[in-house]
């Protein structure tokens, strides 16, 4: 045959366009992208129907926790490599960047990406790369930086927070010079530590220790404070960063005001804030826990409308999932180990921070129709595709340039809405922070490197362990310094870029 598929009577989505198109695929790569039946009489080993459904590209998940250590509270993932791309294509997501995590009490990052290499390699339904999670930014560490941008790995992540992981600033800014030289962009995890364990302490000495008192433990200034100093670091060392999970309309604000002053900051924001409130860490018991995440879920449905406003207007340039599996009822790694002699009806504190969404991302904020199309595709694959130095092989449709990752979604309407519940998901985390929510849509089809990997209503996932790869990044084509040179500082004490 001379394409191996053709997709047909689709309504193409891109980031830019939306339009009749048909889709030609031939060795792994998107071959022609043609007006609705210009293929003509073509022979294809496989051809799909798109029956007016929106034909996109793949997902691009840029924030993806598995198989890590405890670092954030108590327990380890709940997902290993298998079962979190597993969980990512059965909702229409192609291609994932989890973390490679450096500990603090390790040396070297180098260690950790081979060790990382070894747990994804042959276990991936879906393609993959990392960002180095940098524990330890030691003068080693900092020195394997140019290593690991030859090897394709071009972004790493810090903490401002959280025990095991937490930066000062200075060793920030040793990241931020580093990464720049580099061409590495740097995501940050903009909260204030200090401030939360003050807050925790405050709240211990009143003997709140319920799931819901982890919200006032995170205030909003934590993150306001934090993304503040984040941009102020990142413009003294003209170093790009994303700010990862924002979650505030203050932190929304100033992350807009240093875009519009020419700072290379960019912004991530995930399912969680757009769809919970502090009323879900509230629910009776212990079931809040279920949406224990830092930052956590905020105040109100008004928090959530300003960062459906920030995705609309361009401030945020990804939605990512923040998949952060642990198991709510698990006597060994799960939510429920916070409960203890000393709190038998648990404590906040000690409740692992993060929720899964690999699989639920997609859907969950096309379902809402609040996002243009072309937005909605541009968040979830071309800007983290752009941003992660992955684009135009991955989060496009560019004949030629493009691998043939495709969502086939339903026609409008066709599908009937149905309520989300946990035992659907593919993941191994005994529960979903959104079940019960109504769904207006899902994959139908998804296409990894032109084979069908998911076909909702012919067997569900279709495709294989280890048909996933690991992809070679280039430095980021969104995330670029302002000015040429190098950081120097001059015999005058004068200082800059030379
Ligand atoms: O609560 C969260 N987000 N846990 C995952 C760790 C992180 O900071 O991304
Ligand atoms: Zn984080
Ligand atoms: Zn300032
Ligand atoms: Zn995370």
């Amino acid at each position: 045959a001379e394409f191996d598929l053709i997709i047909v009577n689709g309504v193409v989505v891109t980031d830019t366009e939306v339009g009749e198109y048909d889709i030609a695929v031939k060795d792994e790569k998107i071959a022609k992208v043609v007006k609705r039946g210009e293929l003509g009489d073509v022979r294809a080993a496989r051809m799909i129907d798109a029956e007016g459904g929106y034909v996109m590209p793949g997902g691009v998940d840029g924030h993806v926790h598995l198989e890590e250590p405890p670092l954030f509270g108590k327990g380890s993932s709940a997902d290993n490599f298998e079962t979190g791309s597993r969980s990512a294509v059965c909702g229409g997501t192609t291609t994932m960047v989890p973390f490679a995590p450096q500990k603090k009490t390790e040396d070297t990052l180098l260690d950790t990406l081979s060790l990382t290499h070894a747990k994804a390699k042959d276990n991936c339904y879906i393609d993959y790369s990392f960002h180095l999670l940098v524990g330890n930014p030691s003068p080693r560490a900092l020195s394997e930086f140019k290593t690991l941008r030859e090897e394709g790995i071009t972004s790493l992540k810090i903490y401002m927070t959280y025990e095991a992981l937490k930066l000062n600033d200075s060793q920030i800014l040793d990241v931020l010079l580093e990464a720049r030289k580099n061409q590495i962009t740097t995501m940050i995890h903009a909260e204030n530590g200090d401030l939360i364990d003050w807050m925790t302490a405050q709240l211990e000495k009143r003997k709140m220790f319920a799931p819901r008192f982890h919200g006032p433990s995170h205030p909003p200034m934590a993150e306001i404070e934090a993304t503040h100093r984040a941009i102020c670091l990142s413009e003294f060392m003209d170093s790009p960063i994303l700010i990862v999970h924002v979650s505030t309309p203050q932190a929304t604000a100033s992350i807009a005001a240093a875009q519009k002053r020419g700072i290379p900051i960019y912004a991530e924001t995930c399912p969680q804030y757009l769809f919970l409130t502090s009323l879900d860490l509230a629910k009776p018991g212990f079931e809040g826990a279920k949406c224990v995440c830092s930052p956590p879920p905020r105040e109100s449905e008004a928090d959530c409308d300003a960062i459906w406003a920030g995705l609309a207007d361009g401030t945020f340039t990804i939605l990512s999932s923040d998949h952060c599996p642990f198991r709510y009822d698990d006597a060994v790694t799960g939510k429920k180990t916070c409960i203890t002699d000393d709190y038998p009806e648990g404590h906040f504190k000690y409740i692992p921070n993060g929720i899964a969404g690999i699989e639920t991302r997609l859907s969950l904020a096309l379902g809402e129709e609040r996002l243009k199309l072309t937005k909605f595709v541009e968040l979830t694959a071309t800007n983290p595709a752009k941003l992660y130095g992955l684009y135009p092989l991955k989060g496009g449709l560019v004949p030629g340039a493009s691998d043939a990752d495709i969502n086939i979604w339903y026609p409008p309407g066709k599908m009937p809405k149905f309520e989300l519940k946990n035992e659907m998901l593919h993941h191994n985390v005994d529960y979903t922070a959104f079940e019960g929510r109504t769904l207006k849509q899902w994959p139908r089809y998804t296409v990894l490197r032109g084979r069908v990997v998911w076909d909702r209503e012919g067997g569900g996932l279709v495709g294989e362990k280890g048909y996933g790869r690991f992809v070679r990044r280039e430095a980021s084509s969104l995330a670029r310094p302002r000015f040429e040179g190098e950081w120097d500082i001059k015999e005058d004490g004068s200082f800059g870029f030379f």
